[in-house]
């Protein structure tokens, strides 16, 4: 081989392949790493109920923003999904759409004696508890919105389709 060539790239060819070995196993461990969290991810994925579907988080509100029995408006997982994010009477936080399952009324919260989430196109109505069908004709509960309460912030996690 041509001396100036040498200088130039001073590889020790008889360690070459010592060199491609260490690649090789460099490159097996990052392909192990990138299983192992792939594996993980479908696992924490299938952990969650069939009728569940997680969404990217978003925060709702603060939990000081709501008394009981009060609601609040927003939207997920996309812009245009309605949504009621509601403090019970009892104090604990639920979400629904907002979306009627009958004729895709927008419902709102009733606080009243029948605390209830109330569509007055039809005159339907879902629980408060898990939203099911009260009354009216509505075919079926309202999809709920999973939550995650994180410190102080309410956040939106997920919607789950109750059977
Ligand atoms: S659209 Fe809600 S009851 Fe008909």
């Amino acid at each position: 081989m041509d001396e100036k060539l040498r200088d130039d790239f001073p590889v020790n060819w008889e360690d070459d392949h010592f060199v491609t070995r260490r690649e090789f196993f460099k490159f097996m461990t990052l392909a192990s790493g990138g299983l192992a969290l792939g594996t993980a991810a479908m696992a924490a994925y299938t952990k969650l109920p069939k009728n569940e579907r997680a969404f990217e988080p978003a925060r709702i509100a603060s939990i000081a923003d709501l008394s009981p029995g009060e609601a609040v408006p927003f939207n997920y997982p996309r812009p245009r999904d309605l949504c009621l994010l509601v403090r019970r009477k009892d104090g604990e936080y639920v979400a629904y759409s907002r979306r009627c399952t009958h004729l895709s009324c927008p419902v709102v919260y009733e606080a009243g004696t029948k605390e209830r989430l109330f569509c007055p196109c039809h005159n339907g109505a879902f629980s408060v508890e898990d939203g099911g069908v009260l009354q009216g004709p509505p075919p079926h509960a309202l999809p709920r919105i999973v939550l995650d309460i994180r410190g102080e912030e309410i956040y939106a996690v997920g919607v789950r389709h109750e059977s």
